[in-house]
């Protein structure tokens, strides 16, 4: 991929071993504590030139390159939003540097707004699908024939399956659902959810969807996780705002991060 991206990588190898990470991670809002969880060397962001500067309170930029669980993970234990700086290629340099140390699979996490009753705060949510409701494209300006990445089967169905038996082995529910992008930062409006809820999305998030494009241009088998921080604008009289999603997180976090040890013991 890109000379940067390789440079980088070498730096990477050069502090935590050249062996390749067997699976990635994007952390989400309020689920950094996992990071921190791996047994391995941090390396943060601003370290690593030109990784995004990722100033959204609640995430922890920087990479960790260890072992959980007895497997070799990378993980980007925070990310930068389109919303921060209008950019929605933020993501591609770090993705990039996953590919160049050889991660063959990525799992991006999110906070969510939930479309669905049955999905309440608290809830964890795998990903059967997408819907960017941006229109926004991280490959736009891409310019090799590269760019036409196919989107059918983009949430890898054996990773998911693979997500699915763990939760179901920790007796944990995690329903599957589609996510759709909301550029943000401003939350949704009532009417903004309704036509979502039409549109067939069960929940509402800020990322994660142009990530997921960017690993499959790469060829990256992904699979997202959202953990519900609230019921989505209009759905009840709970609050909606960063604190909410921060303080909300750790619930569902506490699950995914079971899920995740569970798929990782194997
Ligand atoms: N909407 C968008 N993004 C979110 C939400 C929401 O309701 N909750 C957490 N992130």
């Amino acid at each position: 991929m890109s000379r940067k991206a390789d440079d980088l990588a070498a730096l990477v190898r050069a502090q935590a071993g050249a062996e390749a990470p067997a699976l990635g991670l994007i952390l989400g809002s309020g689920l950094g504590h996992l990071a921190d969880a791996v047994d391995g060397v941090s390396i943060p962001y601003d370290a690593l030139d030109g990784f995004p500067h990722a100033g959204v309170s609640g995430h922890a930029p920087k990479l960790v390159v260890g072992t959980l669980e007895g497997t070799r993970v990378a993980v980007l234990g925070g990310r930068a939003h389109y919303y921060e700086n209008g950019r929605p290629d933020a993501m591609r340099l770090p993705l990039e540097v996953l590919h160049a140390l050889g991660v063959p699979e990525l799992v991006v996490t999110n906070a969510a707004g939930s479309l669905r009753e049955d999905m309440p705060t608290g809830s964890v949510m795998l990903l059967s699908d997408h819907i960017n409701f941006s229109g926004l494209n991280p490959l736009i300006g891409e310019p090799t024939d590269a760019r036409f990445v196919p989107m059918t089967d983009a949430h890898d169905p054996g990773l998911r399956a693979r997500l699915r038996a763990a939760a179901e082995a920790e007796g944990i529910a995690m329903p599957e659902g589609v996510y759709a992008w909301y550029s943000g930062p401003s939350f949704e409006t009532p009417a903004e959810i309704r036509a979502l809820r039409t549109l067939g999305a069960d929940a509402v998030g800020m990322s994660t969807v142009p990530e997921v494009i960017l690993a499959r241009f790469l060829g990256l088998r992904v699979a997202g996780v959202s953990v519900v921080t609230n019921m989505a604008a209009g759905l009840s009289a709970e609050a909606i705002c960063h604190d909410h999603t921060k303080a909300m997180a750790p619930v569902g976090a506490a699950k995914l991060e079971r899920v995740l040890r569970r798929m990782l013991r194997g």
